[in-house]
Parts: structure tokens; sequence; C-alpha cells
């Protein structure tokens, strides 16, 4: 199979988490007969510097002509302190999920039987979390009419659906239950806002044409506490732009860690693939950063291409490492390799470079040492 893909490496530890998905890609082109294209573009802070913009029409018209696209991250501190800035790069990342109308962002959570203990939930409640959370993401506050008034004494952000924008999410969001768990649970405060009762109104009505699945409706504010009182009764998770953003966040973070949440932006005419986490400036450069949150990015995208097997190589090479406690440092702030180093321990494994018979001596000289 022959894919063209545009990679954006963005912001902060973007480039270099994003690096060991390229070796990941490449390893399974090469074992397993692909070629895979790569055409780089700039987003986020890198391309206001670059261009003064952080969304340049050139990246715009290359993921259009692409297969998909792979993110790193956008975000710099620089423009977190200031909030009169104009230009933020946060708006390249809004802007490509607007244009190229990405409306549905599918955000699983997988718990790591080696990492329970880093997770803020008691062992006993992660046994038998299964969820995935589907957000949509081109409409809502985030994309509605905005206001500050010259005085700067008053704002509002607006936030507006229609029911296309429901309908088309929802169903994607229904015929993924059907093969899960067949749980759909919409998320949403349709005991105050009118958006949410649409939303309501809409979900009960497509409801019947997925009668294989359980429907229920649950109040935002009550989801935030079920998620950490009883994660488990969660398997589909539906919920508009901002809810989404909140609950996929503090879904993240239950396995462990949210380096190593994926993320699936899916539109009509191509669909992104991005880590969970943001661009973590503190860790940039440092070659410390968790790479597995993009990695598994890529085996989303792996699986968008119908590329089934390869993206089931990918998650048990990833399995492989964290249970052979190849980690990086957000995991074992003492015994830890570095990102390029188990970028290329996965890369390894899914070539078939390295069998599980380990040996352990020649990857302890690739770890790290702290002193
Ligand atoms: C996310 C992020 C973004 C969002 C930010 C960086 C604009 O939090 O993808 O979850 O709010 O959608
Ligand atoms: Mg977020």
């Amino acid at each position: 199979m022959k894919k063209n893909i545009a990679v954006i490496p963005g912001d902060g530890i973007g480039p270099e988490v994003t690096a060991q998905s390229i070796k990941v890609l490449n390893a399974i082109a090469e074992h397993y007969g692909h070629e895979f294209n790569y055409t780089y573009c700039l987003m986020g802070a890198v391309a206001i510097d670059a261009t003064g913009s952080a969304l340049p029409p050139e990246t715009i018209a290359t993921c259009l002509e692409s297969d998909a696209i792979l993110v790193g991250a956008v975000g710099h501190p620089r423009y977190d302190k200031d909030p009169s800035a104009k230009i933020r790069p946060e708006q390249g990342l809004l802007g490509i999920r607007k244009v190229l109308q990405l409306y549905c962002n599918i955000r699983p959570l997988t718990i790591y039987p080696s990492l329970k203990h880093l997770s803020p939930l008691k062992e006993s409640l992660l046994e038998g979390i299964d969820l995935v959370v589907y957000r949509e993401l081109t409409g809502g506050i985030y994309f509605g009419e905005k206001y500050t008034s010259e005085d700067g004494l008053s704002a509002f952000d607006t936030n507006t659906y229609t029911v296309a924008e429901i309908e088309r999410i929802t169903h994607l969001a229904f015929k993924n239950a059907q093969v899960r768990r067949k749980k759909l649970t919409l998320v949403d405060k349709s005991n105050v806002l009118e958006t949410c009762r649409l939303w309501r109104s809409v979900v009960q009505r497509i409801a019947p044409e997925y009668d294989d699945v359980a429907t229920n409706y649950m109040y935002v504010d009550n989801a935030a506490m079920q998620l950490i009182l009883n994660p488990k009764q969660f398997d589909v998770i539906l919920a508009e732009n901002m809810f989404g953003d909140i609950i996929s966040g503090e879904a993240g973070v239950l396995g462990g860690s949210l380096g190593l949440a994926p993320s699936a932006s899916v539109g009509n005419i191509t669909s992104l693939f991005e880590p969970v986490h943001g661009s973590y400036p503190q860790a940039t450069g440092k070659d410390i950063a968790n790479p597995i949150g993009s990695i598994l990015s890529a085996a989303m995208m792996l699986d968008y291409f119908h590329l089934f097997k390869e993206a089931k190589r990918v998650r048990e090479a990833v399995s492989w490492t964290l249970n052979n406690k190849f980690v990086t440092k957000d995991i074992d702030p003492i015994n830890f390799y570095f990102t390029s180093t188990l970028g290329e321990l996965i890369a390894d494994y899914v070539g078939h470079r390295i069998t599980d018979e380990v040996n352990h001596e020649n990857i302890e000289l690739r770890k790290s040492t702290v002193i």
C-alpha cells in the first residue's frame, strides 16, 4: 500500500515524539512492504516564527492532498503568558480542524497492567476499564461568535450547534459502540443549555437505529465524578466540543500518564492523528518525552488505512516495552530510557529485529544514567 502522509511536528516536544513515530512507520513499511511518503509542514509557534501565521496556506494545501496527517504538538509558553496576543499557536490546530472539517475526535483509554501503580485511582477501580471518548471537534463554543468589549470590561463566546453537526458524529459513535461493548453515554448539560437539549434530542432520535446499543445520558458534572468513582461503567462517551475536551483530558490520565494517550480526528476528506499531550515546553530538546502517545496515534492511522495487522503489531510493541520496563522518565524517573531509544526499540520490535527473548544486557547499554 502506498500512502502520502503530511507530518506536522509543531512545537515543544512535538518534533521529538513525531520522529519516533516516523521510525515506527518506516519499520512497518519495510517489514510489511508498504510505501509511506512524508511531507513536512509548519504549524503552531514554529509557523508563526517562520511565516507570521500559525497555519500557513501551504500546510492546508499539503494536508488536503494527503491520505492522513500526523501532528506532534502545538503551543509555546511565550503566548500563554500574553492573553492579549492576537496570533496564537493554537489557532493552527483549531484552524486545521475547522478547515479540514475534522469533526470527530476519538480518544481511547488503555490501562497497561505494568503502569497501574501510577494511576491516580486505586487499583481496584482500574479493573475492566475500556472506554473511548468521541468528542465533537469543529463546532460549539470553540468556534462560535466571540467578542470583547472595547473597554475590556466584558466578553462573550457563543455556543452553537446544528442538527447536521450532531448527527454525523453521533452515527460514528454508535457504529463504534456496536463493535465494542454496546453502550453509549451522551455527556451534556441539558438541564441548563439549549445546545445540549438539541444534542439530547438528536441522539434520542438516532438511538433506535442502533437498538443493540444501550444509550444513556449523563450531565457533565456527574460524568466528571463518575469517571473517577466508577470508570468501568463507560464504553463509548459522546460529547460536544468543550465537554469532550475536559472529559477526555480527565480520562487520559487515569492510565497513569497522559504521555500514552493517542487520538484520531476524523473528517470526510482526510484525518489527523496526534497525541493528547501538549507541547510540554519544560522537556523540549531533552530527549525525555514519552513518544508512546504519538506512536499509538500512528497505530490509529494504520487502522484508518485498514492496515489492521500492522496497527496491532505497533500496539504489541508498545505493550512489550512497557511490560519490560523500557519506559521514559514520566513513567520511571530513575531507570528511564530516552525518547529516541524508546522509538528505536519499538521500531526494532515492530520490524522483528528484536524478539520477546530480549537481550537485556544490550538494551541496558542504551539506558540513561542518573547520577
Ligand atoms: C486538545 C487541546 C486543544 C483543545 C487546545 C490545545 C486548543 O486541549 O486537543 O485537547 O482545547 O482542543
Ligand atoms: Mg485538551
